[in-house]
C-alpha cells in the first residue's frame, strides 16, 4: 500500500460529500493519505475550505473565486479574499482562471477577475491554482504579464505549454484524467514534465480515474493516477508519492 500521498486538489466541501464527509477524512490517514489542499472555487467555498482545514489538521485551503462565478461576483470581492487569506490555513490562492467551455460566461468579464486574483496573489506572495479549460493561449498570455508561482491543475495543454510553464517556474497537477484510454495528451505532457515539478490530484468528487471512473471520487483513489504516472515517468509508485508529495509542500510552502 502506498503511504505518505498528498492530494493537492479537492473539493471535500461539495455537497457529494455531506453523507459521510467526516468518516471519509478520518479514514484518509489508514489509507495512505496523510495530507490535503481543499481549494475554493468562491467566495462561500471558500470559507468552507477554510472550515476543513481548521477541522482537520492535515487539510489545507486555498481561496479564491473560479471563472464560472464571474457573471455574479461583487465588485469588492478581491477583499472578501484578502481577508480570509490572512487564514494560516490558506496556502494559495485558488482556483482562478479561464474556461471557455460554456459560452454563458463572458470571456471579458473572467479575464478581469482572474487578473484581479493574480495581482492579489502577488501582494500577497501565495502561489496560484489556475483552472483552464479551452482557454489556453489567453492563460499563457496572462500569465505571462504577472510575477506569480503556483500550480496549473487538471492539467489539459499540450506537452509544448507544458514546457513553457515550466520555464516560467509552474508545477503541474494531473487527476483521474491521466487513467483515461484517451489521455494521450496528458501521457504527453507528463513525459516532458520534469519529475520535481509534477503534483497529484483528485479534484474529487470529480475525475474518477479508472477503473472507477463515472463514480464519486475521493482522496483513497489516488494510488491509481500515482500508479499511472509512475509507470510514464519509470519510477516506483512510492518514489511518484514520495516526489509529489514534497513538490505539493514547496509549492503550497507547507
Ligand atoms: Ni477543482
Amino acid at each position: 500500500m502506498l503511504t505518505g500521498i498528498f492530494d493537492s486538489h479537492a473539493h471535500y466541501d461539495d455537497a457529494r460529500f455531506n453523507e459521510d464527509r467526516d468518516e471519509l477524512l478520518l479514514s484518509m490517514k489508514k489509507n495512505g493519505v496523510d495530507n490535503i489542499m481543499n481549494i475554493g472555487v468562491d467566495i462561500q467555498t471558500s470559507e468552507n475550505s477554510i472550515k476543513l482545514a481548521e477541522q482537520y489538521d492535515f487539510m489545507y485551503c486555498s481561496v479564491g473565486v473560479h471563472p464560472w462565478v464571474a457573471n455574479d461576483i461583487p465588485d469588492n470581492f478581491t477583499e472578501n479574499i484578502r481577508e480570509m487569506a490572512k487564514n494560516k490555513k490558506v496556502k494559495a490562492i485558488g482556483e482562478i482562471g479561464l474556461d471557455y467551455h460554456y459560452e454563458d460566461y463572458s470571456a471579458e468579464k473572467q479575464q478581469e477577475i482572474f487578473r484581479k486574483q493574480l495581482i492579489l496573489a502577488q501582494e500577497l506572495n501565495l502561489p496560484v491554482i489556475i483552472h483552464n479549460r479551452d482557454a489556453h493561449s489567453d492563460t499563457m498570455n496572462i500569465l505571462k504579464q504577472h510575477n506569480v508561482k503556483g500550480v496549473v491543475h487538471c492539467f489539459s495543454g499540450s506537452a509544448e505549454m507544458a514546457k513553457e510553464l515550466v520555464k516560467m517556474g509552474f508545477y503541474i497537477g494531473f487527476t483521474g484524467v491521466i487513467t483515461f484510454k484517451n489521455a494521450r495528451r496528458a501521457v504527453e505532457a507528463v513525459n516532458v514534465i520534469p519529475l520535481d515539478r509534477l503534483l497529484v490530484e483528485t479534484d474529487c468528487p470529480y475525475m474518477a480515474p479508472e477503473p472507477n471512473r463515472g463514480k464519486r471520487c475521493d482522496s483513497t483513489m489516488l494510488p491509481y493516477i500515482i500508479t499511472k504516472m509512475a509507470e510514464i515517468k519509470n519510477i516506483s509508485p512510492e518514489e511518484m508519492t514520495k516526489i509529489s508529495a514534497e513538490n505539493t509542500r514547496k509549492i503550497f510552502n507547507i
